[in-house]
């Protein structure tokens, strides 16, 4: 297996993020402030599961706040909407996230700043002030649970995070009250504002969010387990809510910027979703003032510009990008042969792969094709990726196809393209200054596509043509 482009690209991202070292790690409990600050991994799970994890993704951190959308998707399975919607509004704050207030209805404003969140919690809760002994445990049990199933794998709570929490959550405690003191408040105070500590000191990894990331993404599926956990009305509700209010005061230039939704920790996690596409899980600890992970922020910033996944990049298809895979055998032999390469040539035609592509072109689209092509290295001399239906490719899923000849070409096999109604061609001229991710290992030339490369074609049948020509190279090659 070739080493993945998307790898690559992702690797570059990294590079290029990792020597910042400003901001600070949370230090509001000793074991935040213990953690290694210089922690640092990207995760990024596509819709149908395939995860590409890289630096510290086995390194564990508490969810903190991004456990936000995950508790308030709970509150709106269980009770009504309509509910949940008469306590906890859906407007961002500009405030930051620990902030006393509440709307002209004395709702907290939204469900990823404290008071919508512990709240959110709240709702969990049997309806009464005398709660049994148990019912905290009980609901933490059930929340654990899905969480768990949002991220395809057991969860459990850092005892350490959960005790120091409780211990200094004064602030926290004045929210609960101040809600309780306007009759938001319909349980215990004291044990909705447990279950909110216990619930940010779950621990997860930057794979876990991306899973998570690309459960929201499909709609409420997760794509490792298979499982459906999140209905489609409020895996969409947590994206709005996500988009407007999950990073606080800085929400505006987060969507204008980023456009993806997401949600940040202090622990340093940042989870963000391209909705229909992936999940993205960031680590890495140090924060700025409004309590963001900065390279987080910045490792988002880059991936959508640099791979193109900012929301509104509007793309029609870019989920069904393989419309069928077949060889070279459905077409006739070259006549212009000699029978003696004729008769070769047909014992390998299915050596000839032929890759349809369909849709509009965009990284996700191009990963899986991509993927695709790479999974099936061994099995051709030459793949033909036949781009005829595909209406528009941007910048990056361009050089991501394009970077399929020099992985061939590095093992002698040949990549070529099908291109009747010059899409490449027409992406170079309307990208011309665009930045473009590059190429890691392909050589200067192959960076943008030069249309005029070789072995670009306007027919199905001088790909083959071509591709014929090299099958007869290779085999003389061997023959010597
Ligand atoms: O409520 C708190 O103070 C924390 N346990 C979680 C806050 C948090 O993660 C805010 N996000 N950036």
């Amino acid at each position: 297996m070739p080493i993945s482009h998307v790898d690559g690209y992702l690797r570059h991202i990294m590079a290029d993020c990792a020597p910042d070292r400003s901001g600070a790690v949370a230090d509001y409990i000793p074991e935040l402030a213990a953690v290694d600050p210089d922690g640092y991994a990207l995760s990024m799970c596509m819709h149908d599961g395939n995860t590409y994890s890289l630096g510290d993704v086995g390194v564990e951190f508490t969810i903190q706040s991004v456990s936000k959308p995950l508790t308030y998707a709970m509150a709106l399975s269980r009770l009504d909407m309509a509910a949940v919607d008469a306590k906890i509004g859906v407007e961002p704050s500009g405030e930051a996230f620990n902030e006393i207030s509440v709307d002209a209805r004395r709702r907290p404003r939204n469900p990823m700043i404290n008071a919508g969140a512990i709240l959110a919690a709240s709702l969990l809760l049997p309806p009464v002030r005398e709660l049994p002994e148990n019912a905290v445990d009980t609901v933490f049990g059930e929340v654990v649970e899905f969480y768990s199933a949002c991220a395809g794998r057991r969860l459990t709570m850092d005892e350490q995070v959960y005790a120091s929490e409780s211990a200094t959550g004064s602030r926290n405690r004045a929210i609960v009250y101040m809600l309780d003191s306007f009759g938001m408040v319909d349980t215990d105070p004291d044990a909705a504002l447990d279950l909110y500590f216990r619930q940010c000191s779950i621990r997860v990894t930057a794979d876990d969010l991306s899973v998570i990331g690309a459960t929201i993404a499909g709609g409420g599926d997760n794509p490792r387990t298979g499982r459906r956990v999140i209905s489609n009305e409020v895996a969409q509700r947590l994206l709005s809510v996500m988009t407007t209010c999950g990073m606080y005061d800085g929400a505006g230039d987060w969507v204008t910027s980023v456009g993806l939704p997401a949600k940040s920790g202090v622990g340093g996690g940042i989870l963000a979703v391209l909705p229909g596409q992936l999940g993205i899980g960031v680590y890495s600890p140090r924060l700025d003032e409004h309590g963001n992970s900065v390279r987080g922020v910045d490792t988002c910033r880059h991936l959508s510009r640099d791979l193109g996944l900012h929301m509104f990049n509007v793309t029609r298809e870019s989920r069904v990008s393989i419309r069928s895979v077949s060889t070279a055998a459905e077409f006739e032999v070259g006549t212009e042969w000699p029978e003696i390469d004729r008769s070769f040539l047909r014992t390998c035609r299915d050596r000839v792969r032929i890759y349809e592509l369909q849709g509009d072109l965009t990284f996700a689209g191009a990963e899986r094709a991509l993927r695709r092509i790479e999974n099936d290295i061994d099995d051709f001399d030459v793949a033909i990726i036949e781009i005829s239906r595909v209406g528009v490719i941007d910048p990056v899923a361009r050089t991501m196809l394009l970077s399929v000849r020099h992985t061939t070409a590095t093992r002698g096999q040949r990549a070529m393209l099908v291109d009747p109604d010059g899409v490449v061609r027409a992406s170079v001229a309307a990208h011309r200054d665009d930045f473009v991710v590059p190429d890691l290992n392909a050589p200067e030339q192959l960076r943008g596509l030069d249309p005029t490369l070789p072995h670009v074609h306007s027919t199905m049948v001088a790909a083959v043509r071509d591709a014929e020509e090299f099958q007869l190279e290779r085999y003389r090659d061997n023959e010597v």
